[in-house]
């Protein structure tokens, strides 16, 4: 399994984003790992920007907020946002290693979101299904249904420079009230693609 650094994933999508549909070549899923995502929208101020966990939810353009309880020495290297995606299940999970870890879950209103560490409180109508990768010329992408990702700036000045809070649009059934802005239109659509991540944080904060 070879790692990718984030800078050389930027390299590597760049290619791919610039290749036809039909060049690209279809493989398996790397097994046994976890991995890191960017959001590809061309011509937008989100393209390339890492799908980030903070506060329970996933957001671009915002810092990963991390916590270890233990001795820096002891904790794990992992620095970077980075997801457990089962195929088969459909269901997705944070690359943590506290007791419990934190399960990924889209909220009632779409946002995408983990649970707290120690807990495994999941409001009602949420969903936890539903979630794929699939590789394309070692680019691995994440799909949830109809690939229905959205990036919501969290105000109207948020817009052009961030942060966006990325939904989960998993029917069309998110509505203008749901998102921060209270209109469904300033969001982006975008694709997440990206690559392996090896080392794995305590828990997401
Ligand atoms: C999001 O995380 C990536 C990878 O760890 C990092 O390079 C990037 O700076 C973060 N984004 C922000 C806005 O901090
Ligand atoms: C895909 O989108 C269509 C139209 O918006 C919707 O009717 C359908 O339920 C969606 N499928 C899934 C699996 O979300």
């Amino acid at each position: 399994m070879v790692y990718l650094k984030f800078t050389t994933l930027l390299s590597l999508l760049a290619a791919v984003s610039a290749a036809p549909a039909s060049e690209l070549e279809t493989r398996a899923v790397p097994k046994d790992t976890a991995f890191g995502f960017l959001a590809l929208r061309s011509a937008s101020p989100i393209h390339y920007q890492s799908l980030n966990a903070s506060g329970g939810k996933i957001w671009l353009g915002k810092k990963t907020s991390t916590y270890c309880p233990l001795p820096a020495k002891q904790c794990p290297k992992g620095k970077d946002t980075s997801f457990w995606i089962n195929n088969q299940g459909g269901t997705a999970g944070m690359n943590t290693v506290v007791p419990g870890g934190q399960q990924v879950y889209i909220g009632p209103t779409g946002e995408l979101s983990y649970t707290q560490a120690h807990s495994a409180f999941i409001p009602a109508g949420s969903t936890q299904t539903g979630f794929k990768v699939t590789e394309r010329n070692s680019i691995i992408f994440l799909e949830n249904c109809n690939n229905s990702f959205l990036a919501c700036p969290v105000d109207k000045k948020s817009k052009t420079s961030g942060p966006w809070q990325v939904f989960v649009d998993v029917k069309g059934k998110l509505k203008d009230k749901d998102v921060p802005t209270k209109c469904k239109k300033d969001c982006l659509g975008f694709t997440p693609a990206g690559g392996p991540v090896k080392d794995a944080v305590w828990q997401y904060a």
